[in-house]
């Protein structure tokens, strides 16, 4: 039995491509850990608004001198955070838009890479905090980055994997629906990334 948690940054619903094929990696998780709990987080419903200066004030005052504003400006991203470590499993749905990622799931990388709460360099050296879990990115593209004339342009899933590492989650699995915009994939392009999903 998992908590699985489903965060979904495609604004198309029920037509999105990297929702569908989050739907599948969630379908397939529960059929493997009878009694999981999936939790959709939909980002483009209510989103997280982009930092401001206001937030990262209250992110650099130390804890114990945290004022009641200071409390309720990070209410947010500290929800955020105890969502994320609730998690065993965690899906997330990634469009890519115009070589990277939609804006809805940066603001909520934001609010959950948080120095002292997801990773520490305490020791000197960074270490993730965000321990034991495993993660699935639905990456949904236009063209085709895992081969050919655009591995050079595969920033997004860099970057995802970096960012995930970061906050110390290392077990990461990359499903891709891709070439949804070349002819001679399109149709076929969901189908095989369902088939490569492995739980
Ligand atoms: C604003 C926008 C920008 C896009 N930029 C890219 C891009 O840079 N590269 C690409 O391969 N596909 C791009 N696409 C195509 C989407 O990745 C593709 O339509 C994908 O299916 C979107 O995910 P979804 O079906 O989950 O909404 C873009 C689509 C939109 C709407």
């Amino acid at each position: 039995m998992k908590n699985v948690l489903h965060i979904i940054s495609s604004p198309r619903g029920e037509e999105s491509i990297s929702v569908k094929l989050g739907n599948a990696i969630t379908a397939q998780v529960a059929e493997t850990f009878p009694g999981s709990s999936v939790t959709q987080l939909d980002l483009t419903v209510n989103p997280f608004p982009h930092i401001d200066g206001e937030q990262i004030k209250a992110l650099r005052t130390p804890a114990d001198l945290h004022t009641a504003e200071h409390k309720a400006l990070l209410k947010r991203s500290d929800d955020a955070l105890a969502q994320l470590f609730a998690t065993d499993i965690i899906v997330i749905g990634a469009p890519i838009y115009n070589f990277g990622i939609p804006s809805t799931l940066k603001s909520w990388l934001d609010n959950v890479v948080r120095a002292g709460q997801s990773f520490t360099y305490a020791s000197g050296s960074p270490e993730g905090l965000i321990k034991g879990k495993k993660a699935y990115i639905a990456v949904a593209s236009g063209a085709v980055f895992s081969e050919g004339p655009y591995t050079s342009f595969d920033f997004a899933i860099s970057y995802l994997k970096g960012v995930l590492n970061f906050i110390g989650i290392t077990d990461i699995e990359v499903i891709r629906a891709e070439g949804l915009g070349v002819p001679t994939l399109q149709e076929t392009a969901l189908d095989k990334a369902i088939s490569a999903i492995a739980v």
